[in-house]
């Protein structure tokens, strides 16, 4: 989609000459108007990564409603972005760039993601068929759970090239342990780098503790290893602390890296995430949707990068994986 986006002023003989920027903008859609899809478009209409995004729901006027209490902080929070709600209509999404799939119930207290998917894998089947009649080109974020088997599903159904269909969930996780991190150091988590790769479950993800850093140092050597195996442990169930303390799953953080995902996508980034993506041989492993490191543009997934694991790294990745692929099992 082609627009003109915001003026420019140049000064030119004492005169300011008004000039119009061509800009490429680009459109998204989030499927799923609860908790995490509406804090998901709230953000990226804040960072403006869209002409327009859709918000569609099967729950009438929920979108709609969301849509436009979000359009009433244009002004306040200084964005263009025009956000549309709909329910359950399709063409409206048509032409989409990127579509982030939320749709779903969410966790309950006490419930692991895991047991989200009889119900969660007839919506999203259903929700990938309807939204590729009218963006075949686009590059879909799952973020429904059980993610990891979500993605693989998406991916089998929809017969897609590999690198279009990716799971946000190791971003999210990835966030969590930088924050118990900062936490632990007593530092900014901005200055912390950390990644966690596997599957997106408390017991199949895999905080790599070894490769955590703090402004370049070893977090290993600025921490002893019981508090570094507690910010692991932390990090682990880091989805369930929140779900115990809310009612129900949490919402911003899951919103946030969506966005963040979506924007590397739209703004061809080539920025390194922690994603879900089909593993081919990479990893040791063939056949799954499963956490690892790859670069990011806008294409979906470009390349997995190989982390240079240790022997108790790669056994607990194949542990995680083989956990991920009897879930994949379950859905027959
Ligand atoms: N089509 C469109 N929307 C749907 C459909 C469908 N077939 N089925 C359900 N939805 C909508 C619901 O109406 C609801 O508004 O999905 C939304 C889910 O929102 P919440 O219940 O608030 O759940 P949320 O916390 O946003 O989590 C969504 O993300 O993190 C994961 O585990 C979480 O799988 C869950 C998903």
């Amino acid at each position: 989609m082609q627009m003109y986006k915001k003026l420019s002023k140049s000064k030119k003989n004492s005169t300011f000459v008004v000039q119009l920027k061509k800009t490429k903008m680009s459109k998204i859609t989030v499927v799923g108007a609860g908790n995490v899809g509406a804090t998901c478009a709230n953000v990226m209409a804040q960072k403006e990564l869209a002409a327009e995004i859709v918000l569609l729901d099967i729950k009438e006027g929920v979108s709609e409603g969301k849509a436009l209490d979000m359009m009433q902080t244009a002004t306040l929070c200084d964005f263009d972005t025009r956000i549309k709600g709909v329910t359950n209509d399709y063409a409206a999404t048509a032409h989409s760039d990127v579509v982030v799939v939320t749709s779903g119930v969410p966790r309950k207290p006490g419930m692991t993601r895991e047991e989200l998917i009889g119900t969660n894998a007839g919506i999203v089947k259903s929700v990938v068929e309807n939204v590729l009649k009218h963006s075949p080109e686009a590059v879909i974020v799952m973020i429904s759970n059980p993610m990891d088997t979500m993605t693989y599903l998406a991916l089998k159904t929809s017969k897609l090239p590999k690198h279009r269909i990716i799971g946000m969930g190791g971003m999210l996780d990835s966030a969590r342990f930088k924050c118990y991190l900062s936490q632990a150091l007593q530092a900014p988590a901005s200055d912390v780098e950390g990644i966690v790769i596997g599957g997106h479950g408390d017991a199949t993800m895999i905080p790599l503790t070894r490769f955590a850093t703090y402004k370049g140092v070893a977090a290993s050597a600025l921490l002893d290893t019981d508090t570094l195996n507690k910010v692991a442990a932390n990090t682990m169930v880091g989805g369930a602390t929140l779900t115990k303390m809310l009612g129900t799953s949490a919402w911003y953080a899951p919103g946030a890296a969506g966005a963040m995902l979506v924007e590397a996508i739209i703004r061809d980034q080539k920025k390194m995430f922690p994603c879900c993506v089909l593993l081919e041989g990479e990893y040791g492993e063939t056949g799954i949707c499963i956490g690892v490191p790859v670069v990011v543009g806008k294409n979906g997934w470009e390349t997995i990068v190989q982390y240079d694991l240790n022997a108790d790294e790669q056994a607990a990745f194949k542990k995680s994986a083989g956990a991920v692929r009897s879930m994949n099992n379950a859905l027959n």
